[in-house]
């Protein structure tokens, strides 16, 4: 069933979303609708610009899975606000997250940007669009699972503290990624992770978890056999709901938790 937008939502929206809705071409698609674009030289080195033309794939052509402009306006405000020097995000897609968070990065003067995909094709995809945006010295694109890819960049010395986390993968990886940041100490007092898709299709799992205090943390979420890693539930966070619009129209929200400190 394909989603309908939502009758208060006053954009324009994406494509219907239906069954089949990635991996069917139409991220290859993608590049060659950007590079076949009348205005392209405009493009070269513009972020926006080529946003822009990622939504109206979107909307003329075919639903991708983006974040979308209402939502990416929440963690862009967010980077203005903290102005991380190192930002991670789970799950990059075709780039259109790792292009507007990394242009913002850039412009408060932050540092990298990693952005953690499984599949190589659409790895290969954010880099191109990546390229083009301008934004190669700051995005630095990572094949692989992000729970093997944290380890191995937390291992090589590569990554040493993630300022801004942004998850965006497979759901039920949020808490078990978010639980390994902490383990390996990449995040701690002071960090701020944004969760895109708490609504829809929604995270109960990961809200109760950045939701719970360090007390309920520690009777619910410790000394489980569980597998997977343990976390910190000894970290303090303060959680919030930010509502929003999936591109398709359909409301939706990033939850964005800040690490406060650490419990004694
Ligand atoms: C919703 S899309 C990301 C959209 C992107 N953040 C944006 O807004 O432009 C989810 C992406 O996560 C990737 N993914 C799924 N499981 C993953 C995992 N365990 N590690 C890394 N990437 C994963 C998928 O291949 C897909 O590209």
């Amino acid at each position: 069933m394909a989603e309908k937008p939502s009758p208060d939502f006053k954009g324009e929206a994406y494509q219907p979303k239906h069954e089949v809705f990635f991996n069917d071409g139409r991220e290859i698609a993608l590049l060659h609708y950007i590079y076949g674009r009348a205005d392209l030289e405009e493009l070269r080195g513009n972020p926006l610009k080529i946003l822009k033309a990622i939504d109206e794939y979107g909307r003329t052509v075919k639903y991708l899975m983006n974040i979308g402009e209402y939502k990416s306006k929440t963690v862009v405000e967010l980077i203005k606000q903290e102005k991380p020097e190192i930002m991670v995000e789970l799950g990059g897609y075709v780039g259109y997250s790792a292009i507007a968070f990394a242009s913002a990065l850039k412009e408060a003067g932050g540092k990298k940007y990693y952005s953690l995909e499984k599949s190589p094709e659409f790895g290969a995809v954010i880099s191109v669009l990546v390229e083009l945006a301008g934004l190669g010295d700051v995005v630095k694109v990572v094949i692989g699972t992000s729970s093997d890819s944290l380890k191995r960049l937390h291992k090589d010395g590569t990554l040493k503290h993630i300022d801004l986390l942004f998850l965006d993968h497979y759901k039920p990886a949020y808490t078990s990624d978010l639980k390994l940041c902490e383990e390996l100490g990449l995040v701690g007092p002071g960090s701020v992770f944004a969760a895109d898709n708490v609504i829809i299709p929604g995270n109960p799992q990961y809200l109760e978890y950045v939701r719970s205090s360090v007390e309920e943390k520690l009777e619910k979420f410790s000394g489980t056999s569980e597998p997977g890693p343990k976390g910190n539930p000894k970290l303090v966070y303060e959680s919030k709901l930010v509502e929003g619009w999936e591109p398709s129209g359909v409301p939706d929200g990033v939850e964005v938790t800040r690490c406060t400190g650490v419990q004694k």
